[in-house]
């Protein structure tokens, strides 16, 4: 899957940095074309030479070449790659990246890089565990670059703990798996609700809530682009699609959603289910505005919506699949496990405004799946799109 793909590697200034070398044999013997940008930290732990000789191309460090004046173009260079993977990434460079320090060739690399960016961080214990690291990690999170997490183990510093990069075998398969993750639900159709829905009380005020959109339109994207064809039903969020393969049916109401979703789910293969359902609307909604000198002291009354995944559950066929979400602040598993029953639901994904990082409007989530035979999966804080990639990958290991 890694044949013919060109890949800048991105070298920093760690002591992990020989690693670079198994990473670019691995890469080369499947096939791609490796095209290394190192810091100027990074060529006191290895050599350009021993990297240009293995990549079979130059090795780019400098913005201009000092033999020739000729320039190095990072534009060019980002526009190249269909993939970046900066392996080792110190915390200094992480934090450049989080904050466009554009001071070297291989940050200007990135900053211009429109393809998918991986970074396998590398570093002590405590710099790793540092919040300052931590939030530039989480930032780059934000971007949708793909984190390779470190793994635990001896240091450099002979200290025992998280920061080790992952080794360049599991890091050459995480880009496997993306590059042939792609086309698995070609010919599947996928429905996705998204967003949050607004229940009128007049012309001028709803009941609503703070979803934003951004865990649903990313699970869209992430079903498109391994081929499905996806029916994303949004409630009135801010956010466009990009995919030419969803189309998107816009709603406010949750009985608006509910007939869209009635409506498209017998042709769909699954559904999953993000919406930020409102649980209520009032029982009327006034023509005018209601005015405070006229009305005084006001009561609403409000009335049970319709549970779209429930009903979804009610007429799902054998040969479909339903995934919802369960959004909760207090006894998570139990809440999560008892919707994942009462709405026939395959999987549950649940997320817990207790985790900081997690829920409405921000770029990441930490969730957990469970599913039908009690497996419980937790995940680490992430980007809402590698989110959204572990949700699918769930849903490629059920879908026939
Ligand atoms: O949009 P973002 O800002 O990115 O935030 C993402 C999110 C927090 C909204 C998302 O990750 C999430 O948790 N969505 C589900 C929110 C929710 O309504 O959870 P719930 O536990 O109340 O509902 C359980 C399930 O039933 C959900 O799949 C929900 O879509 C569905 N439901 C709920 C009520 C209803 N009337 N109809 C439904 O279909």
């Amino acid at each position: 899957m890694l044949k013919g793909k060109k890949i800048i590697l991105g070298i920093t200034g760690s002591i992990a940095a020989y690693k670079a070398t198994y990473l670019i044999c691995g890469l080369v013997k499947k096939g791609a074309e490796v095209q290394v940008v190192i810091t100027p930290a990074g060529k006191e732990f290895i050599t350009p030479v021993t990297l240009s000789a293995l990549s079979s191309h130059p090795v780019i460090s400098e913005f201009f070449s000092n033999r020739d004046g000729s320039w190095h173009s990072h534009v060019d260079l980002g526009l190249w790659a269909d993939a970046m993977l900066i392996a080792p990434a110190t915390a200094a460079s992480i934090g450049k990246m989080a904050n466009g320090i554009a001071d070297n060739m291989l940050i200007t690399t990135y900053l211009s890089c429109k393809a998918p960016v991986f970074v396998a961080p590398a570093m002590d214990l405590d710099m790793f565990a540092h919040p300052a690291t931590q939030q530039n990690i989480d930032r780059l999170r934000g971007f949708g670059n793909h984190i390779i997490e470190p793994g635990e183990g001896e240091l450099a510093s002979h200290l025992v703990g998280k920061g080790r990069m992952e080794e360049p075998d599991r890091i050459i398969e995480i880009l496997e798996e993306f590059f042939t993750g792609s086309q698995d639900l070609q010919n599947k159709k996928i429905l996705i609700t998204a967003g949050p829905t607004y229940e009128k009380i007049d012309p001028v005020r709803f009941i609503g809530n703070y979803s934003s959109g951004k865990m649903g339109f990313a699970l869209a994207e992430e079903c498109a682009r391994r081929g499905a064809e996806v029916t994303l039903v949004t409630g009135p969020v801010s956010l466009t699609v990009t995919h030419p393969q969803i189309r998107r049916i816009q709603v406010e109401s949750a009985e608006e959603m509910y007939k869209a979703a009635m409506a498209e789910y017998p042709q769909a293969d699954a559904g999953i289910l993000c919406a930020a359902v409102a649980d209520y609307r009032p029982e009327q909604v006034c023509t005018e505005k209601i005015k405070r000198e006229k009305t005084g002291e006001m009561q609403l009354r409000l009335i049970p919506n319709r549970d779209i995944a429930a009903s979804l559950g009610a007429i799902k066929r054998e040969d479909q699949l339903l995934v919802g979400f369960a959004l909760e602040t207090t006894d998570g598993l139990t809440n999560a496990a008892s919707k994942l029953e009462k709405k026939n639901l395959d999987y549950i994904v649940l997320n817990s405004l207790q985790d900081l990082g997690a829920g409405f409007q921000v770029d990441t989530n930490r969730i957990t799946i469970i599913d039908r035979k009690g497996e419980i999966t937790a995940y680490p804080l992430k980007g809402k799109k590698e989110v959204a990639q572990d949700i699918i990958h769930k849903l490629v290991t059920l879908v026939s």
